[in-house]
């Protein structure tokens, strides 16, 4: 589009300069131009606005980059002009909050019983972040000694407290296939499943949607490939997961792309910071920015009547729209 726009000014302004006619309409391509821009611009902006979304990102094995994914993905929602809060969903090794240098709950101040916190938590943990987003970090009255999937739940239906203050909740969650895990990951709206190029890491992936999908019923799965030299060799790990689920004919995988590995990314975590915070432009802010629009651009899907984040709101949503 801007390319047909730059030849027709060239040719209007200097190839024919005195033809007023063919100025008038590159004038008038100009102002189509730009509405077309401006106007997906407003889509965008609009359709993520539209409903609550409850990204959970995971990923079965350890140090594929889940937080670092979950917490610049936040940030670049935000840039969305998201109201976005960043959830610790790591519940056995929480660390959403020093990764960012933020003074969350103090584990060693809480003599609260866990069944008498579960609702009231939310709003006591949710701090304010870098670039504009919340983050929460569930405290230990909910998960000491016993993390299970009834108290994942609590949590799940807890976080109601929040949803008129957010559009947009991104759960970091654990690695691995605890039930209070898989519980937190099948509650989201979209579930974006971190790989690398650790051939280990599709093993581990493939083994938890498998799970998500048997035993939770999640359909739809976004794939990212973290931490790549390459394009190519990102998407030759995406066809290797496809290939491993070849089998399961209802789950879908839904390629986002990749973030490639970046220095910006450990120098952030250097400086408890994120890799968005620190350079907006570097390349693997370039890579959440566009997965972000992307994720942005894809209807939130209606509830499926499972337990799921922000429910009530949800159905609320659904009905009035
Ligand atoms: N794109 C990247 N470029 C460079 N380093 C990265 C990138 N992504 C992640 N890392 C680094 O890899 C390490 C693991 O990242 P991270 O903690 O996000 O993984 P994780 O999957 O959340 O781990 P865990 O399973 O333990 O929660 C960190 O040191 C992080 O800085
Ligand atoms: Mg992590």
């Amino acid at each position: 589009m801007c390319f047909i726009f730059a030849v027709m000014v060239f040719f209007s302004f200097v190839i024919f300069p005195t033809n007023i006619g063919m100025n008038i309409d590159a004038y008038s391509l100009l102002f189509f131009c730009m509405h077309f821009l401006q106007g997906n611009e407003n889509k965008v902006r609009t359709m993520t606005r539209e409903k609550k979304r409850v990204i959970a990102v995971s990923g079965c094995k350890g140090g594929v980059g889940k937080t670092v994914v979950a917490t610049n993905l936040a940030l670049a929602m935000g840039q969305l002009g998201q109201r976005v809060v960043l959830m610790d969903g790591n519940l056995d090794v929480p660390g959403v909050g020093f990764s960012l240098g933020l003074n969350t709950v103090d584990t060693s101040q809480s003599n609260q019983r866990s069944s008498e916190a579960s609702f009231s938590l939310p709003c006591k943990g949710l701090i304010d972040g870098p670039g504009g987003i919340r983050v929460f970090t569930p405290g230990p009255e909910v998960w000491s000694h016993r993390r299970q999937t009834t108290q994942a739940v609590a949590l799940i239906q807890g976080m109601d407290d929040l949803s008129s203050g957010l559009d947009t909740l991104v759960v970091d969650t654990a690695p691995g296939l605890a039930p209070h895990n898989m519980m937190l990951i099948q509650a989201a709206t979209d579930v974006v499943v971190v790989i690398s190029q650790e051939d280990v890491s599709v093993v581990d992936a493939a083994r938890q949607i498998r799970l998500l999908h048997q035993l939770h019923h999640v359909q739809q799965f976004y794939v990212v490939v973290n931490l790549v030299s390459s394009k190519r060799s990102g998407a030759r790990q995406f066809e290797q997961l496809q290939q491993r689920l070849k089998d399961d004919k209802w789950i879908v995988l839904n390629y986002l792309g990749v973030v490639p590995f970046d220095k910006t990314v450990s120098e952030a975590a250097g400086r408890q910071s994120a890799a968005m915070i620190i350079n907006d432009d570097c390349r693997a802010a370039r890579a959440f920015h566009r997965i972000a629009h992307q994720l942005a651009k894809i209807p939130v899907p209606e509830p499926k009547g499972r337990i799921e984040f922000f429910l009530p709101d949800r159905i609320k949503e659904r009905t009035e729209s």
